[in-house]
């Protein structure tokens, strides 16, 4: 929630406070990074900041052309400097599930890309562990849909396919490809990153919101927007 009566939205200023003249910033995608990108707008013409953006989302990209940030096409960038982005759920050890909104892909591409990644959540998205709330989602090839169906099954997970919210159709996500929400079955709950690098390796995957180790710094806004906390990998 933001501090709507004095104007202040603290989580969205924490996740643009190591923003500085020069930088390339990453763009999350959702309602959390929606807050940043608008802070960053304020922050980028209050104090004149030069910098380049890219966007982990058509929407995203959208926003933040709207609102007069200069933004450029992922494929010709190497670095980024700093990343802020949200979560759909985060467990202790700052492990996330990314992509209910389906730019996981994007998402961890500009993560891997990025010298320090924030992400920005409340306090309903904590978890004892991942897949208490959310299913996993994995962007997957149309073309090997029930092979690479199969082979999730075969590392303990449970594919669904998305459908669009609007209709009975699959949903497709900015790359054009499906989404399998995949849950968690007591097989695949061991190590994360074993789990995360078996899906990596499924032919016709071509990305996963299993985030084990991108998150460097986790905001965490109250229930009643005043304070946040902040969580740092050690
Ligand atoms: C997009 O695919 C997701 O990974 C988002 O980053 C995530 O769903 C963000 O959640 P909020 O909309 O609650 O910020």
């Amino acid at each position: 929630m933001s501090d709507s009566t004095a104007g202040i939205d603290r989580l969205a200023c924490a996740a643009v406070e190591p923003v500085r003249s020069g930088m390339t910033v990453g763009l999350g995608t959702g309602r959390a990074a929606s807050r940043g990108i608008h802070a960053l707008a304020q922050r980028v013409q209050g104090e004149r900041l030069r910098i380049t953006c890219v966007a982990t989302s058509r929407r995203s990209a959208e926003l933040a052309l709207s609102l007069g940030l200069h933004v450029v096409p992922m494929r010709d960038v190497e670095r980024v400097d700093v990343l802020f982005d949200g979560a759909d759920e985060v467990e202790p050890g700052l492990a996330m599930t990314k992509g209910a909104g389906g730019a996981m892909t994007r998402e961890k591409i500009v993560a891997d890309a990025a010298g320090l990644r924030l992400y920005l959540m409340d306090e309903s998205k904590l978890v004892g562990r991942l897949g208490e709330r959310f299913p996993l989602p994995v962007e997957v090839l149309e073309f090997g849909l029930a092979a690479t169906s199969g082979a999730l099954r075969r590392l303990g997970l449970t594919p669904t396919l998305r459908l669009a919210s609007d209709s009975r159709e699959p949903y497709l996500t900015d790359e054009g490809n499906l989404v399998l929400d995949c849950a968690y079955g007591e097989t695949s709950r061991g190590d994360l990153l074993q789990l995360a690098r078996a899906i990596d390796g499924v032919c016709g995957v071509v990305g996963h919101g299993l985030f084990v180790t991108q998150a460097d710094i986790v905001l965490i806004e109250s229930a009643d927007g005043q304070r946040v906390e902040r969580r740092e990998r050690h």
